[in-house]
């Protein structure tokens, strides 16, 4: 008998939640879990923060929704305040991550036609990266899976493979527009890639006059210990996409870019209905407030510390099972000498939520105000499941 009406486009867990409260989530059926997946990388302030509630309340009741088409008062403190903080001259508010690369990939278009040179239209990306799941954004990722049975192919994505600096110099031909990758590689197995290669980037498209576009949907937003996962590296990108963590849980994107290419977005160019709504905007200029200060940055920092060299000893404990403890700040991944789906569904029976990412590797995603406490039963959980496999 038919049980769902929902389209099966996810292979959903047999469970569902009914409140959630910090680092914790409770089920239907009564039971208590520690959530480090937290909505993959969304709820950076936990679930049900008190502050993000009396925001909600309080800008409920004033003003949901307007359009683009007028002034955004809470929309112009929330762009103020990333530029302040970042790279950044100006930011272009959207819903998701996936919008907000396709914009990203919009901008740096425009900007060589601006220019008159409408035919350096070509993105290089990295070969099953991820960078969302629109049209354009799949063909970006260049991963076979995603995009079987969506063609015709989305035209103007070149790949390179991690690491392989050589195919990257030599694919970047007369009409690339724009280098794109992760900062950290979330999808793709919590690979970081390391500042001097960002350096490196960097150089290379100032050298060929081409743009830096550093998706930062899954790293930004403190959650790799800066509020960027880019600025160990010094670098200045062209264009930042963001989502995920800046609405703690509230469905918000953007892009952050610089005056250059800025310019070029004039009226018309593009737009969303709800992209920047007064809601939104509240939202995310209260999350900022919180996980943007120096403080706040350190102790992501020191937890970081704390719960990747603990890892690192079950890993050194356990040297058959576990090849590689991987990421930065809480992005953080567990990389196995095998297939993990049976690793997880043992964290979940203990009571502890973590997620799959693509080789081998259980990602493991806490909220940014989580507790040591909350670190010490995580670990708890993750020795006890290796001595058990
Ligand atoms: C790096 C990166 N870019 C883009 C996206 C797409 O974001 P969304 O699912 O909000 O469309 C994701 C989502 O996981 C991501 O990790």
């Amino acid at each position: 008998m038919k049980t769902s009406f929902l389209v099966k486009n996810y292979n959903r867990k047999e469970l569902s939640f009914k409140r959630g409260k910090g680092s914790y989530l409770y089920s239907s059926d009564g039971k208590k879990y520690l959530d480090f997946v937290q909505g993959i990388a969304v709820n950076s302030l936990g679930h049900a923060h008190p502050k993000l509630i009396k925001t909600i309340k309080d800008q409920s009741k004033k003003l949901w929704h307007v359009s683009n088409a007028f002034q955004i008062p809470e929309g112009e403190i929330l762009a103020k305040k990333l530029c302040n903080k970042t790279f950044a001259d100006y930011v272009m508010f959207q819903n998701s991550g996936a919008e907000a690369t396709e914009a990203a990939i919009k901008i740096a278009r425009r900007y060589f036609y601006s220019i008159g040179k409408p035919k350096k239209n070509r993105i290089l990306c990295i070969k099953n990266s991820f960078h969302g799941r629109t049209l354009a954004a799949i063909y970006a990722s260049g991963s076979k899976k995603m995009t079987e049975g969506f063609g015709p192919k989305v035209a103007g994505f070149d790949h390179f493979i991690f690491g392989d600096h050589e195919s990257l110099k030599k694919k970047i031909k007369k009409n690339t527009a724009a280098i794109m990758v992760e900062t950290i590689m979330g999808e793709g197995g919590i690979k970081v890639i390391p500042s001097w290669c960002l350096k490196e980037l960097r150089k290379i498209c100032n050298q060929k006059k081409i743009l830096l576009v550093i998706d930062e949907v899954q790293s930004g937003i403190s959650r790799s210990g800066d509020f960027f996962a880019f600025e160990d590296s010094k670098i200045k990108p062209d264009i930042v996409p963001i989502a995920k963590g800046i609405g703690g849980g509230f469905p918000i994107g953007a892009v952050l870019m610089n005056k250059k290419v800025a310019k070029t977005m004039t009226p018309g160019t593009h737009g969303s209905t709800f992209g920047g709504n007064p809601l939104a905007m509240a939202v995310g200029n209260t999350v900022l407030d919180i996980v943007s200060s120096k403080k706040f940055l350190n102790n992501v920092k020191s937890l970081s510390k704390y719960f990747i060299s603990n890892l690192n000893k079950i890993k050194d404990e356990h040297p058959n099972l576990i090849k590689e403890i991987r990421g930065r700040g809480l992005l953080i991944g567990i990389q196995l000498y095998k297939d993990q789906t049976n690793f997880i569904k043992k964290l979940m029976d203990k009571k502890l939520l973590s997620i799959k990412a693509a080789e081998n590797v259980i990602r493991i995603l806490p909220p940014l105000n989580v507790k040591k406490k909350e670190i010490d039963l995580c670990l708890k959980i993750i020795r006890k499941t290796c001595q058990e496999i």
